[in-house]
């Protein structure tokens, strides 16, 4: 018992200056003064039908906001005016039930927020959620299916289709609940089969991830009817936030985040309007500000592909609440005084949650233990994979040259890298000798991406890899 003890106390004196290190509060301070533009008024367009595909790539209570940042989004639709039978929802739908909700069945995407899982469809949930089906929904083929509701974006030429994504991303990637990841040069190969079908009029795609930028960056073409907003630029973070601890907070009895920064503003600002009379372009800008601040490292929203479709109003592809129509934009909203938030990176969002989870947990109980277990295996995990990736650089390199290839960012007008398979093989390589790279390891995907452009092949990495992760598992 002596040793136990001993052991947490050690533990703990470990993790507090870690932690402090890696989950920095971050303080964000928006200000400045934008004058109201006039709004285009319009109607969109009247025949055709409007689809959306709503995705949460994450799974697990430390990912509690993805989740609830989708179910928010379906709400605004529904209150928009779409029917369930066009409204397709991916989500692993682990969340609302899990024993660590203090309010079973019911997940909220603000603080003091209402309920946004009731009547949510469960389309494709659990094992079902995978990239596979994705591609299938959108694509509208039904014979591509495996599991799930059977529901497809069975679209006509006039239709129109908003995609919203929410989860962890890096370069070139973002993460599926299920079996694999969703490569952007894939996303950008079914966007260009769907064009070729001829089976939508236009396609809004809102991303919110790290690095999310890098899915449409050199990728998206202007040709095709489509246009994307991303959380963030290629290259940074994208923001939990209402996360504890942090202003705003959540109440205090929810141990995670209960939503992103740029989800809620595109949401809460989708929440208030008549969007027959807000154009893209307005909310674009309406979030950007809000997401972005003069710092360096924070999150810029951007703008991809067919930049002529932000003129139309937001109506077009979310309908709007009949209840908004008479909502009066003031000056002070778009002028409002600064307000200041503080919001945590999405990679270090779930070791804010087991932190808590540990530090809130009776001494000696279990639940402290599996916490701290948690806690030490996420921090040995990071501590591995930042020296094996070091090492394998190093290895393929040598001691000058890998520091460029781990920091090396290519200009905004080139994809990531030019060979997408070889990202795909040397991601698998590495993983097969060191073990998961996990959302943590993610990060390194530009690094991979930078040794395949400076042509490492998949033998290479094999060797490298083994080399690097001898000792380990
Ligand atoms: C639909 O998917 C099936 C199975 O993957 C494939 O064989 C077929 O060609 C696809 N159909 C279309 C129209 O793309
Ligand atoms: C997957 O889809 C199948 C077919 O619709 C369904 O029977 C099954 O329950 C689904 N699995 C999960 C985990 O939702
Ligand atoms: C879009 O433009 C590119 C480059 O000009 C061209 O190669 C491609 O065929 C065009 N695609 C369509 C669908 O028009
Ligand atoms: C908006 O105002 C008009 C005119 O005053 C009124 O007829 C209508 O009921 C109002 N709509 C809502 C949703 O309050």
């Amino acid at each position: 018992m002596v040793a136990a003890g001993t052991r947490w106390a050690l533990l703990f004196f470990i993790i507090i200056p870690l932690l402090s290190f890696m989950v920095g509060s971050e303080k964000i301070i928006i200000r400045g003064a934008s004058k109201v533009t006039e709004f285009i008024h319009g109607d969109g367009d009247g025949d055709g039908k409007r689809w959306a595909v709503l995705v949460a790539g994450s799974r697990g209570y430390d990912n509690y906001r993805h989740q609830a940042d989708v179910c928010h989004a379906y709400q605004i639709l529904k209150k928009g005016g779409l029917k369930d039978e066009n409204i397709v929802v991916f989500m692993y739908d682990d969340i609302a039930f899990d024993v660590n909700n203090p309010r079973p069945g019911i997940l909220i995407n603000k603080p003091n927020g209402n309920d946004v899982y009731n009547g949510v469809p469960k389309d494709y949930t659990g094992d079902n959620c995978t990239v596979d089906n994705l591609f299938a929904v959108i694509l509208g083929n039904k014979t591509a299916l495996t599991g799930g509701s059977g529901k497809v974006v069975d679209s006509a030429p006039n239709d129109h289709i908003f995609i919203y994504y929410s989860d962890h991303g890096s370069a070139g990637v973002v993460g599926m609940p299920f079996g694999d990841d969703l490569y952007a040069n894939d996303l950008i190969d079914v966007l260009k089969k769907k064009h070729h079908s001829k089976t939508y009029k236009s396609m809004v795609i809102y991303v919110e991830a790290c690095e999310s930028g890098s899915m449409f960056e050199g990728l998206l073409p202007s040709n095709l009817s489509i246009y994307a907003v991303t959380a963030s630029n290629a290259v940074e973070n994208s923001w939990g936030t209402y996360c504890p601890g942090h202003y705003p907070y959540p109440p205090p009895d929810y141990d995670t985040c209960l939503g992103d920064l740029f989800s809620i503003s595109w949401m809460e600002d989708s929440d208030l309007h008549d969007l027959r009379k807000e154009t893209l372009k307005k909310q674009y800008q309406v979030v950007r500000r809000r997401t972005a601040v003069d710092n360096f490292d924070r999150s810029h929203v951007m703008q991809y592909g067919d930049k002529k479709l932000s003129q139309n109003p937001v109506f077009v592809y979310m309908g709007t609440n009949p209840d908004n129509q008479n909502f009066t934009l003031t000056p002070q909203y778009y002028t409002s005084s600064s307000f200041s938030w503080s919001v945590v990176n999405q990679r270090d969002a779930s070791l804010l949650h087991f932190w808590l989870k540990y530090h809130k947990a009776p001494r000696g109980s279990t639940e402290k233990a599996e916490a701290g277990k948690k806690l030490r295996d996420i921090i040995s995990h990071t501590r591995h994979v930042d020296r094996s990736i070091n090492q394998i650089t190093k290895i393929l390199f040598g001691d000058k040259k890998a520091s460029q290839i781990l920091t090396l960012i290519r200009p905004s007008s080139q994809p990531l890298v030019d060979d997408w398979s070889c990202l795909k093989m040397l991601v698998k390589a590495y993983e097969k000798r060191c073990g998961q790279l996990s959302w943590y390891g993610k990060k390194y995907t530009r690094a991979i991406a930078n040794m395949c452009n400076a042509g490492v092949r998949v033998e290479q990495m094999i060797e490298a890899s083994t080399q690097a992760c001898m000792l380990y598992g």
